[in-house]
């Protein structure tokens, strides 16, 4: 069984309540995904495996840790490039790996683009990012294309993910952990998160 972990933090409902708004404008909607984006890549990245190192302090020597585990970050473009620079931010020399899908607009089927992991460095385990969570059809491909690689342990990262979506992805790979910032009521005819935030991708780069 997979876990799933909803953020819960006040600071988290305000830039939610910014994304979801209709009325946000492109600068605005940047800046609380960013934002919200600090706050998953500080939770997702709390168990991450260290060693023991002596630090000398100005007075003192004193026990510490630094990270030990390789990980990479996957972004699904277009959406999931936001959130990548607050996982760099907190750890600057993560490897970066892009995974390019749409999802096509008749069937909200993931239809593949963009793939270079068979020259992927080696890590330990890969965070996959991606604002929004639906039917989860996005989220089993990029999940398939890194085990078709050889990593195995994988998380997903999101801001909004619908229970549906959560639940397809949880009966195909029940190994993979799922946080998001919201866990919202679910899908609509469309296949649209609700309430959700609309397109995200097009709202953050300004393409609506
Ligand atoms: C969105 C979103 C996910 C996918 C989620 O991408 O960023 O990748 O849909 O839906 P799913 O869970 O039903 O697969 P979109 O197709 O809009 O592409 P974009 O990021 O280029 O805008
Ligand atoms: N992709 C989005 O950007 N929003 C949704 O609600 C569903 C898929």
């Amino acid at each position: 069984m997979s876990r799933v972990f909803e953020l819960d933090h006040v600071i988290v409902k305000h830039y939610l309540g910014i994304l979801r708004n209709r009325d946000t404008d492109t600068a605005q909607f940047r800046e609380a995904l960013d934002n919200l984006g600090l706050f998953l890549a500080i939770e997702m990245t709390k168990g991450l495996a260290t060693y023991p190192i002596a630090v000398e302090t100005p007075l003192m020597t004193t026990r510490s840790e630094e990270i030990r585990e390789r990980i990479a970050i996957v972004p699904v473009l277009r959406a999931g490039l936001a959130l990548v620079d607050p996982f760099r931010k907190l750890l600057p020399d993560v490897s970066v790996l892009h995974l390019g899908m749409y999802r096509d607009e008749e069937t909200a089927k993931p239809v593949a683009y963009y793939n270079k992991l068979e020259s992927a460095p080696v890590v330990d385990s890969a965070i996959i990012v991606d604002p929004m969570l639906a039917t989860g059809g996005s989220a089993i491909s990029a999940v398939a294309a890194l085990k078709s690689v050889g990593i195995e342990r994988i998380s997903v990262g999101c801001v909004i993910a619908a229970p549906e979506g959560i639940k397809t992805l949880n009966q195909k790979y029940d190994d993979v952990t799922v946080t998001a910032c919201s866990i919202d009521d679910g899908l609509n005819d469309m296949n649209y998160i609700v309430p959700g935030l609309g397109d995200a991708g097009d709202r953050y780069f300004g393409t609506v």
